[in-house]
């Protein structure tokens, strides 16, 4: 079974990343791209919260990963020039770890959970009093004779995030004031994230070259930045070393990355059920098992892009090719850049 994680064209963070990610990520707003309306308000927030020399209100930051959650948290503490401490739900296993961090925190300072949703029920506890009266309600001793004590703790900011917020639980939503939802990148505003990259890594590419990257990469800047890592190997081995459309457009149908970012996987799972079922409609268990995968990860992995693109649609009888993948698939004609048009007029809309 492939790892999401293992597959060129996944959100989620790969090894290979971790090299160039903190070289490429903005530091400041203003050089942030994309998510305008987040950005927009976030520097209201931030600009109210210096002015006042008050914590920033709490915020919940949500989304498909790789759409840059963690870069927007370091963004809003290097704005609110304090420090950020960077941890994750899973890595606070018990209350005490999360009594450790906030107790070290310093006034204003912004504390960073990642995988917020998956905090585990007693360390969530100790984050609602921590959140809403900047306090810590310490249990000594056990049995009839424990008793409580409150702690107070620098006013801080919490900046959660989540690809799930429905599995976050009501009272921790609740006590997020600031709740940021971001979308897919439109392929302007991913060119525009590759060419800053390629400047910072000193890659030769032109705005056609860096629009062939945008286009196949899923709306998300993480894959563009790794795509064009990739694309600048090819371009130095086959090429003269610079990007243009052709050199991009070859290297990435090398790498079986399609022209709307489709990888071998999602094409095979498309021809499944236009050829073995018809076109649908077919059972989420059915297709599950005719592709050899869980049905949850065929539902939270693989769906989600093809739905954003209309290449599949689930009804209640079951999963649904859409006319645009047969056209995509070739069994229909269609003209690529229609196709293409169609494929990315998710822009602004896209939910994760
Ligand atoms: N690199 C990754 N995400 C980015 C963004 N939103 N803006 C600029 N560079 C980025």
């Amino acid at each position: 079974m492939v790892q999401n994680s293992d597959r060129l064209i996944s959100g989620d963070i790969r090894e290979e990343d971790r090299d160039i990610e903190p070289t490429l990520r903005p530091k400041f707003l203003e050089e942030y791209i994309g998510q305008e309306k987040i950005k927009a308000n976030l520097s209201v927030f931030i600009e109210a919260a210096r002015e006042r020399k008050e914590a920033l209100d709490h915020v919940l930051l949500s989304g498909p990963p790789g759409l840059g959650k963690t870069t927007l948290a370091q963004v809003i503490a290097n704005e609110l020039n304090v420090q950020i401490r960077l941890t994750s739900g899973p890595a606070i296993e018990r209350p005490g770890d999360l009594a450790a961090i906030l107790t070290n925190l310093q006034a204003g300072e912004v504390l960073f959970i990642d995988e917020i949703h998956r905090l585990n029920r007693s360390v969530e506890e100790i984050l609602y009093p921590a959140m809403e009266d900047f306090c810590l309600d310490i249990i000594i001793g056990k049995g009839p004779s424990a008793k409580s004590l409150r702690l107070g703790l620098p006013p801080f900011t919490l900046i959660g995030a989540t690809t799930r917020t429905g599995l976050l639980t009501s009272p921790l939503r609740d006590r997020f004031g600031v709740l940021a939802h971001l979308d897919f990148y439109d392929p302007g505003e991913l060119r525009q994230i590759v060419l800053r990259a390629a400047g910072i890594l000193g890659v030769r590419i032109d705005e056609e070259g860096a629009d062939e990257i945008a286009c196949r990469s899923r709306g998300t800047p993480r894959v563009a930045n790794r795509l064009l890592k990739r694309v600048r190997d090819f371009a130095q081995v086959k090429g003269d070393g610079s990007i243009d459309r052709d050199t991009a457009a070859m290297a990435l149908s090398m790498l079986e990355v399609d022209s709307v970012g489709l990888d071998n996987i999602d094409r095979k799972i498309l021809r499944l059920i236009v050829e073995k079922f018809e076109g649908g409609p077919v059972g989420l268990e059915t297709l599950a098992a005719a592709i050899g995968e869980e049905p949850e990860t065929i539902c939270e992995v693989y769906e989600p892009f093809l739905i954003q693109l209309g290449f599949i649609k689930r009804t209640a009888r079951g999963r649904v090719a859409t006319s645009g993948a047969l056209a995509h698939l070739g069994l229909v004609s269609k003209d690529v850049c229609q196709q293409r048009q169609e494929a990315f007029s998710f822009g602004g809309q896209a939910k994760g």
